[in-house]
């Protein structure tokens, strides 16, 4: 928060007026009012930074008003005026919680000075409350989730709406995009963070054991068990198990699982007793579940429950953006943990880094900076660190060069057509490149022209021109 808007309250219009005059010269919102009660119905309907009131005016005193807005609006700064002749008043004010005082008459550089020292201290208190949240994130989400990108803001706004809740979630995401971090994030981010986080692979077990791994067993329900044992489900009782790959879990189990979620009870194989349980499922898979569903192995109605809340996390490839962070993220943690002292990454090796595909997205990433950090001579890698990066790139037909691909489809394209009835095919060509790569950079910007302009390395009226021409629809981000 910055001071941009400020009520003035004199009953005097001559100071009303000097005042209005210096403050909207420099740049502030000005509302003014006549007396008390006009200033407290003003301040209650509109949000003011900072209200300069006189200590005395008609009905509603400038004390009595401050001491009113200390209760309705903390957040507006209170600068009294006195006049001399009342300077007790004066230190009263500030024992309320006046921001400062002015003594009248004054000359404007007072409150110039006593206005510059509010922005500064608004500017602060707003550092501190970011880093604070910074904290407090880094604490609650366990482990730091890193990336700005548009699509990862996206993750952490559904990530923020749901957390708080029971709700079921269900995460989708290619491999090492973060599904396990972002199950951990939303427990230690809900009312159950006190409470276990259990996480079972439902990929990693072997389907006989992962009943029991999940519902427990009575002793000798099965050759082998000797012992009575408590299942996941009984010991996240309160928190949240993370049902990991639940695309591989076996239809009967997929069954049973169902009625868990339903009855919110469960039974231990080989048990008659059920258990009343409260635990929060979240699930994961990279799997496509709706094929898995058409293809009769997941069943319909499980995928339906779990699908409540989806957060389908993007893979890093489109999320080129968020490289360069993550890069710095994973060298300090290589210093912590490995002790190696790579401090950073060239221009050169991250621009090799961008031009990676990143298949196995961020956990290859890391893997790849941890072992170049490892087995790099240099504090600074360099692309020689990264051999082999962009061998692994080329899975056949999906690098082909948009040159090559346009061809082909053009070929394709004018096969069909009759060329002599066509008056502006260069045009209409063109335009059909023009349209989808500014409708990319924009939302890639969010709507921002300047931005795009810039990216596309064009004018900026050029650029509306094509706007309007290509007749674009530009939104805006929020
Ligand atoms: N946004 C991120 N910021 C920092 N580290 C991340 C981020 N996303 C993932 N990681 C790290 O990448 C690695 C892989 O993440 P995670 O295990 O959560 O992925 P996953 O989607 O569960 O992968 P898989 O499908 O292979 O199980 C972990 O070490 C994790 O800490
Ligand atoms: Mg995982």
């Amino acid at each position: 928060m910055s001071i941009q808007r400020i009520l003035v309250a004199d009953d005097e219009e001559s100071i009303r007026w000097v005042l209005s005059k210096a403050l909207k010269k420099q740049g502030f919102k000005v509302d003014l009012a006549e007396d008390g009660k006009q200033a407290l119905s003003m301040l209650r309907s509109t949000h003011y930074d900072l209200a300069v009131l006189d200590i005395k005016m008609p009905g509603l005193q400038g004390l009595e008003l401050l001491q009113k807005l200390q209760e309705e609006s903390p957040q507006t700064l209170v600068v009294i005026m006195t006049a001399e002749s009342t300077m007790e008043n004066a230190v009263a004010a500030m024992k309320l919680g006046a921001y400062d005082y002015l003594t009248k008459p004054f000359d404007l550089d007072a409150l110039d000075a006593i206005i510059l020292k509010a922005q500064k201290a608004a500017e602060v208190s707003d550092q501190i409350g970011q880093l604070k949240e910074e904290l407090q994130d880094q604490y609650r989400f366990g482990r730091t989730i890193i990336g700005n990108s548009h699509p990862m803001q996206e993750v952490y706004k559904t990530l923020g709406r749901i957390a708080p809740s029971d709700v079921t979630v269900l995460i989708t995401g290619e491999s090492g995009t973060g599904k396990e971090l972002i199950a951990r994030a939303i427990h230690f981010n809900s009312p159950r963070l006190g409470k276990p986080f259990l996480a079972i692979n439902c990929a990693a077990i072997p389907r006989d054991l992962l009943e029991s791994e999940l519902f427990g067993h009575e002793k000798g329900a099965f050759t082998g068990a000797t012992d009575r044992k408590p299942g996941k489900f009984e010991q996240a009782n309160g928190g949240t198990l993370f049902l990991d790959e639940i695309g591989d879990m076996p239809l009967e189990l997929q069954a049973k699982l169902l009625r868990v979620l339903q009855e919110k009870e469960i039974t231990r194989t080989g048990g008659s007793q059920t258990m009343q349980i409260d635990v929060r499922i979240v699930a994961a898979t990279n799997q496509n579940l709706v094929e898995q569903v058409e293809g009769k192995q997941f069943r319909e109605d499980l995928y339906y429950r779990l699908n409540v809340l989806p957060i389908d996390l993007p893979p890093l490839r489109e999320r080129k953006e968020d490289i360069p962070s993550l890069v710095e993220f994973f060298l300090q943690r290589a210093q912590q943990d490995l002790g190696v002292s790579t401090i950073e990454c060239s221009t050169e090796a991250l621009s090799q880094l961008k031009r990676h595909n990143w298949p196995g997205n961020i956990r290859e990433l890391e893997n790849v900076i941890k072992r170049a950090a490892l087995l790099s001579p240099n504090h600074v890698l360099m692309p020689s660190d990264f051999p082999g990066l962009l061998s692994g790139q080329s899975k056949e037909g999906q690098d082909e060069s948009l040159e090559a691909l346009v061809a082909r489809k053009l070929e394709n394209s004018l096969a069909q057509m009759d060329l002599q009835e066509l008056d502006n095919l260069y045009e209409m060509v063109l335009h059909q490149v023009e349209r989808p790569l500014i409708n990319i950079i924009l939302q890639k910007t969010r709507g921002n022209q300047v931005r795009t302009a810039e990216i596309l390395g064009i004018n900026r009226n050029t650029l509306r021109k094509k706007i309007t021409t290509l007749e674009i629809d530009v939104k805006r981000g929020d």
